[in-house]
């Protein structure tokens, strides 16, 4: 995928430590820059759901070369997120404040380098999940 593995792995250690909580800053940015995105969240407690959030980064950094992982894993996901109605334009919201938050907690580690490496990956996750969403619209279309 020509992701910069590398970059991304330590700086995403580097985050997790520096912030174990990151998700929770996430949501914070998110609800503050987009609050039309709060109710859209009421399913779960918020610790639960920063707890998987977490997770699913973890998981897809430990992944970033295993491209069959990473199309089955996000194309589902992508899917489900249907059911929470969202759509395509907030993979933008949910991207920008990632990225605003890996810049906070990352501080002067976020060089132009790292910035770029997370801006690759979010786009090819965001890409996954949203080619996942787009086929489960065309089978829903044809069931
Ligand atoms: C990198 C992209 C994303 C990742 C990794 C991600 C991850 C997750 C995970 C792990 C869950 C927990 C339940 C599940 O697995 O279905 C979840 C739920 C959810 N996500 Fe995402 N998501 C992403 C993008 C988005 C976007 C763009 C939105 C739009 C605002 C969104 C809104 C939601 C909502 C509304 C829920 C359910 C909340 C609730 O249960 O209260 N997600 N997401």
């Amino acid at each position: 995928m020509g992701l910069n593995v590398d970059v991304l792995r330590s700086s995403f250690e580097l985050v997790v430590e520096t912030a174990p909580d990151l998700t929770s800053r996430f949501y914070e940015i998110l609800f503050e820059r987009y609050p039309q995105a709060r109710p859209m969240f009421h399913r779960r407690p918020r610790e639960q759901q920063a707890k998987m959030l977490t997770e699913a980064l973890v998981a897809v950094v430990d992944h970033l070369e295993d491209a069959p992982w990473l199309s089955e894993t996000l194309g589902a996901m992508g899917a489900k997120h249907l059911e929470y109605e969202v759509t395509d334009e907030m993979y933008g919201w949910v991207g920008e404040s990632l990225l605003a938050t890996l810049a906070e907690v990352a501080g002067e580690a976020w060089t132009d380098e790292v910035a770029q490496a997370w801006t690759d990956a979010y786009g090819a996750i965001s890409s996954l999940m949203l080619a996942g969403a787009e086929n489960a619209r065309a089978l829903a279309k044809t069931a």
